[in-house]
């Protein structure tokens, strides 16, 4: 078995975990659970809060307004694909209204993100928002403090960015440093 299809069968069988798993209450009310999706051998994952309205229907990550928003920023800076990219969330089933997700819930997931990110051993990592940059960096300063650097001395990086949802809100600004925050965790996936 080469290593390639070993990763590719564990990344899959972190989803049938994530699919059966009832550590938390969030199962009982989402439709699909949404481990996240992309390349198993990707240099940059990017990792949200959790799922919304269209992910939980389609159990695709970042398939709503704000993964339009996403791609967008992918395709402006144009060195990575969406599809050589790894996308997931710090919970995996969608927080009723779009909450978010609270600590015990973010506890009880984040083996699953661990388990994603040891299989797949990126070389980066960009956090979009609040929940996924603290629970990530073990920081706790509010984002506009974490974002635009290496929150992480040792590899991967932790790059953290606004949450899309939040650009949305806010517009230009806000997205023109998500798109400075998207390029600096490129040029730390791919450097040498
Ligand atoms: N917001 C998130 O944090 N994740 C998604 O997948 C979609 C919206």
């Amino acid at each position: 078995m080469s290593d390639d299809l070993s990763k590719s069968q564990r990344i899959e069988q972190i989803a049938v975990e994530i699919a059966i798993c009832q550590r938390c209450h969030l199962h009982e009310s989402r439709k699909n659970p949404v481990p996240g999706a992309g390349d198993y051998n990707a240099r940059l994952v990017i990792v949200g809060e959790g799922p919304g309205a269209w992910e939980d229907e389609q159990g695709k990550p970042f398939v709503g307004r704000s993964g339009k928003l996403l791609d967008q920023i992918i395709e402006k800076h144009g060195v990575l694909k969406r599809s050589e990219i790894f996308i997931t969330n710090v919970v995996k089933c969608r927080p009723p209204g779009n909450r978010t997700p609270m600590p015990e819930e973010i506890k009880m997931c984040k083996d699953h993100l661990i388990a994603q990110l040891n299989t797949i051993r990126p070389r980066a990592i960009l956090c979009l928002g609040s929940t996924a940059a603290q629970t990530l960096s073990g920081q706790t300063s509010p984002l506009t403090r974490l974002r635009g650097r290496n929150l992480s001395g040792l590899k991967p990086a932790i790059v953290a960015t606004y949450h899309p949802s939040y650009g949305l809100r806010m517009g230009e600004p806000v997205v023109k440093l998500m798109e400075s925050d998207f390029a600096l965790a490129c040029s730390l996936a791919l450097g040498a």
